[in-house]
């Protein structure tokens, strides 16, 4: 078997093609790309990160002012623990994310929601669950846990009437996260669908600490097969992070993987939801220009392009219209870093914060160009055009690419299409 053709996906009653393409957070999977990948027969993902933020622009609703409004009286306060999201506005914005999404849904595939546990919304708990519930209620074909241990995701759900139709699976980077979400979610009676494996060289947040490095995709897949094996547990298994090409894809699937999970190759797709200016940024970078550092407020390592605008910008925290990272108490690293600096500078018009990032706001703004390792290589993937630029794919394009090459070769676009 040579290419990821020879290959299905087998969730259910769904027979598909073993291509996942995994969320990216604040709308980088858009509804528009996990559409794609859903017609062409695999699966793709839309994500619920900040989705009042992506409800806004997509359907002109008023959910961000609206809540900033709300809080303006606390913008200049330290303290962001009275800054709550309305459980009954979040619920309605992801319903009408994932409503919409999936009334437009054509083919075989399915859509799923990468939904992160680390967006702890200044109450983890009540906002985790209702994000949850209120995806299921839209009818998004099923949910990826990704971002945190989501020891108590399922019970959040246990009570759902769509807790065993759902697709439901979960991120793990070891086999001690896995064992320990299947220790804790036991009480439920339910097993995971499917079992994502995100290796060091994903994008995003990475599962790992800053010795990412010391770790190999094959290495804990494997391990994660002989203990499933041991334990006569059968549970389809996605490697990620890090594979390229359709025969990377097929060195996992000849050795058991159920399917692969992408994301790279795709961020420079016409779907994909960056500003083309800065697809542009993601073809032209080198592998030196890509790196793993601590600025995220979540406290996980995070993989980005050196030039992102996000980092050392101090903007104020923007809390009141936001508020993702706040933890049960209120508090987000940015926020000290931030006061921090405020306070080393006194009079200063702004400051320069290199420590952390506020995550939101960059995020919100495509101001922090989170990559995978091999972003430097996507410039092979496709042609330059008169005006040197590189011509941006369609997922369609990328995902055939995946799906029938063989050799490790990548097909370029055949027609460079017009700027
Ligand atoms: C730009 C970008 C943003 C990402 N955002 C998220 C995210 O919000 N949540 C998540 O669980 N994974 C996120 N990921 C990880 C991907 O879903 C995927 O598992 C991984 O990047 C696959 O490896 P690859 O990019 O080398 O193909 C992101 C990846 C990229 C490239």
């Amino acid at each position: 078997m040579e290419r990821l053709d020879d290959f299905r996906l087998q969730l259910g009653r769904h027979e598909l093609v073993p291509i996942v393409i995994g969320g990216m957070g604040v709308d980088i999977s858009t509804a528009e790309l996990a559409l794609e990948a859903a017609r062409l027969g695999g699966v793709g993902h839309i994500s619920d990160a900040m989705v009042p933020t992506v409800a806004d622009r997509r359907f002109k609703t008023r959910f961000v002012k609206d809540k900033l409004k709300q809080y303006k009286y606390n913008v200049a306060n330290d303290d962001k623990s009275d800054v709550q999201f309305d459980l009954a506005r979040l619920a309605e914005a992801t319903q009408m994310h994932v409503g919409s999404t999936m009334a437009a849904k054509r083919g075989s595939g399915l859509i799923l929601i990468n939904c992160m546990e680390k967006l702890t919304m200044n109450a983890p708990r009540e906002t985790l669950r209702v994000r949850l519930r209120s995806a299921l209620d839209a009818g998004i074909d099923g949910i990826t846990l990704a971002a945190g241990l989501h020891l108590g995701s399922f019970a959040m759900m246990e009570d759902h009437p769509r807790f065993h139709d759902a697709k439901l699976g979960i991120i793990v980077s070891s086999l001690r996260a896995l064992q320990l979400f299947l220790k804790k979610s036991a009480r439920t009676r339910r097993l995971p669908d499917y079992v994502v494996v995100e290796g060091p060289l994903a994008g995003g947040h990475l599962g790992f600490g800053m010795d990412w490095s010391q770790y190999d995709l094959h290495t804990i897949v494997a391990e994660i097969r002989a203990w499933m094996a041991a334990e006569q547990l059968d549970i389809p298994l996605i490697p990620a992070g890090g594979i390229f090409t359709g025969s990377d894809a097929v060195d996992f699937l000849a050795h058991g993987a159920a399917a692969v999970q992408v994301a790279t190759r795709f961020t420079v797709s016409k779907e994909c939801g960056l500003p083309d200016d800065i697809k542009q940024e993601y073809f032209k970078a080198s592998e030196d220009d890509i790196e793993v550092n601590g600025i995220s407020p979540t406290g996980y390592p995070m993989r980005m392009l050196k030039n992102s605008p996000a980092i050392g910008d101090g903007i104020r925290p923007n809390c009141e219209a936001y508020g993702y990272i706040l933890d049960a108490n209120g508090n987000c690293q940015y926020i000290q870093a931030y006061n921090r600096e405020v306070a080393a500078h006194p009079g200063a018009k702004k400051v320069k914060v290199w420590d952390k990032t506020c995550l939101c706001t960059q995020m919100r703004n495509f101001d922090l160009w989170t990559c995978g390792h091999y972003t430097y290589r996507l410039k092979d993937t496709t042609v330059r055009l008169h005006d040197d630029s590189y011509a941006l794919l369609t997922a369609e394009h990328i995902f055939n690419d995946y799906r029938y090459s063989k050799d490790n070769s990548i097909a370029l676009p055949a027609h460079p299409p017009a700027a």
